[in-house]
């Protein structure tokens, strides 16, 4: 019997590549793509998928129970990964609307569109800030309780805990992962790591929030789907999942790491407004995925900002396209840019 996966927010970052994955590794499986093409979403993320046999794209939002009804009707879904979601926490500090529409109505909607027709597992695609923040010390384990600190985050533990909820109240089939921030291709550039690599690339300035020296622990994009895909196949039901590589850095150091990469001098990093309630601290302890499922980091972070570095200087079209428009007006909104260019937030 062939495996039906169905993918949500597949057009986003770590949904799209993911679906790459699929596509390199569960070759014979057939994917349905659900996703919105909110701002964040992308189809020309999957330009190479699209030709695949096995491949379906749907566009519906997943908080719309009639269509993902429809979505459950018309194929037979065994597995459900979750990633749709707005996911910039910026915006949720400027409008948190979207963000319990989609992350909580949508987690929702799914769960109970998925126990009318039979889904097999639901795996929702988790976040370390779900935490909280965390001191100079220590790391966030699974058993910790939860103190979001930001709407995107509480959004996020909400959806958490539904499927917590679903598990014990329906016995439905859930996992969850809990991972770390991740870089890699196809993120949108309004995410640090992209957003400093697009602004060094153009020898624009380099918007750095308070101090610089708030911590954030990065793994490659390509550990979390393997990772995603054994939790998936063989975690157990009904237990959370964290996901990290133990590389943490703080965000000013990180900034200077791409700047030396790229050969750029360090006079482009401009010091602005710290975000409003800026977590301190993320750090993940990943020794339950490590021990329970034998989930390793492999690609280091030398290693892997340089594919990251040279993914985004070899798709400057990719960049360009996806940074025109609304973006821009965000991005100038949010950083106060002058029209020469200069940030004066
Ligand atoms: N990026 C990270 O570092 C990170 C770390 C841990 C967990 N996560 C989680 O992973 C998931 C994916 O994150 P990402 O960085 O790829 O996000 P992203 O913003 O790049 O992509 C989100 C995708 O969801 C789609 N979407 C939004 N609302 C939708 C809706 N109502 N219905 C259907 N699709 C909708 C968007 O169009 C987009 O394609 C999210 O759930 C996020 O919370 C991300």
């Amino acid at each position: 019997m062939t495996t039906t996966i169905l993918v949500t927010g597949g057009c986003g970052f770590i949904g799209s590549n993911f679906i790459h994955h699929l596509h390199a590794v569960r070759n014979s499986w057939k994917v349905v793509c659900v996703d919105a093409l909110t701002y964040a979403g992308n189809l020309g993320n999957l330009d190479e998928i699209r030709s695949w046999e096995n491949f379906t794209f749907e566009r519906a939002s997943i908080a719309d129970r009639g269509a993902m009804d429809e979505v459950f009707s018309a194929h037979k879904i065994d597995y459900v990964v979750n990633f749709a979601a707005e996911t910039h926490v910026d915006r949720s500090i400027e409008d948190a609307t979207n963000f319990i529409l989609t992350n909580v109505g949508g987690t929702q909607v799914l769960l109970d569109s998925e126990r009318a027709h039979g889904v097999k597992r639901h795996l929702q695609v988790g976040t370390d800030e779900v935490y909280g923040s965390l001191g100079v010390a220590g790391f966030f384990v699974e058993t910790m309780s939860l103190h979001p600190n930001s709407p995107y985050a509480a959004s996020k533990a909400s959806a958490d805990l539904l499927c917590l909820a679903a598990h014990h109240t329906h016995a439905q089939d859930v996992v969850i992962t809990r991972c770390s921030n991740n870089y890699g291709p196809y993120q949108f550039p309004e995410k640090m790591i992209p957003l400093m690599l697009r602004n060094a690339l153009s020898d624009k300035q380099l918007p750095v929030y308070g101090d610089g020296m708030n911590v954030r622990d990065w793994l490659y994009v390509e550990d979390h789907l393997k990772a995603i895909l054994l939790v998936l196949e063989k975690g157990r039901a009904g237990e959370v999942y964290n996901v990290g590589g133990h590389n943490e850095w703080h965000n000013i150091d990180l900034v200077k790491h791409i700047l030396n990469e790229l050969g750029k001098p360090e006079s482009l990093i401009k010091f602005v407004e710290d975000r409003k309630g800026h977590d301190l601290r993320y750090a993940i302890d990943p020794e339950k995925i490590a021990s329970e499922l034998g989930w390793k980091p492999e690609t280091m972070f030398p290693e892997g900002i340089k594919k990251t570095i040279k993914w985004y200087s070899d798709n400057q079209k990719w960049l360009d396209d996806v940074t025109s428009g609304d973006y821009l007006e965000y991005y100038n909104k949010m950083y106060k840019v002058d029209s020469d260019g200069t940030v004066t937030r």
